[in-house]
């Protein structure tokens, strides 16, 4: 069969660069087109407002708990980076798996909990995602007592800015609806998570976590 080729472009494209010339994009730049990939991704399933909006809590909520346990978190933008690109190594993993509704099989398993690895990969090319950023995407499934992967890492051997961002995570998955479950209330949610220190998550990260959300939830009421 004859391959078929592009047509060539006939439309120079508004701010295209002349051939030959160098831009220097910058890591931010990185950051948002990669984060409108996953959205977009997510586009014709129906899922892209979920996927958004996943995004924007779950990086609200990391950095609020970074300003009460590691403040220097803030002044970093590497640390947002990360945030918003946890699961970009989600990009690599197959269809088949990602939208199965039975169980997984151990194989496709294994294949999900890659993700973390397979994003370091997609962002080690762009210097300005180095360190906190690779650590979050890295580590944000390593669990405290060293039963999380991709590396079983235990303890502190964990980034910081990882097991930060793995409790607001925690609780930004059990707060919103899943196609299996109810979402959780706060509250419930805050339980669990404080049930899970020092086994699956930092103590000191869910003890700051624990007296951020409530002086949140006193300060803003439910509406009437
Ligand atoms: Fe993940």
């Amino acid at each position: 069969m004859a391959v078929q080729h592009e047509p060539e472009a006939s439309i120079a494209l508004p701010g295209a660069l002349e051939p030959g010339a160098i831009d220097f994009v910058t890591a931010n730049e990185v950051v948002q087109a990669l984060v409108r990939a996953f959205e977009l991704r997510d586009y014709r399933r129906g899922k892209f407002a979920e996927t958004r909006d996943h995004t924007e809590r779950v990086s609200h909520l990391a950095l609020g708990l970074a300003g009460s346990v590691a403040p220097h978190l803030l002044e970093d933008p590497r640390f947002e980076y990360g945030c918003r690109l946890h699961d970009i190594g989600m990009l690599a993993v197959s269809d088949s798996v990602l939208l199965k509704r039975t169980a997984l099989t151990p194989a496709q398993l294994d294949e999900i909990r890659e993700h973390p690895l397979l994003g370091e990969r997609i962002i080690a090319s762009v210097p300005g995602l180095n360190d906190v950023a690779r650590q979050v995407i890295g580590s944000h499934h390593e669990r405290w007592d060293g039963t999380g992967y991709p590396r079983g890492r235990r303890g502190e051997s964990i980034p910081l800015p990882a097991r930060v961002f793995a409790v607001a995570d925690a609780f930004d998955a059990m707060t919103r609806e899943q196609p299996w479950r109810a979402a959780l209330p706060a509250e419930l949610a805050l339980e669990e998570i404080s049930r899970a220190a020092g086994t699956h998550f930092d103590p000191t990260v869910v003890g700051a976590f624990l007296d951020e959300r409530h002086h949140t939830m006193v300060e803003a009421p439910a509406p009437a």
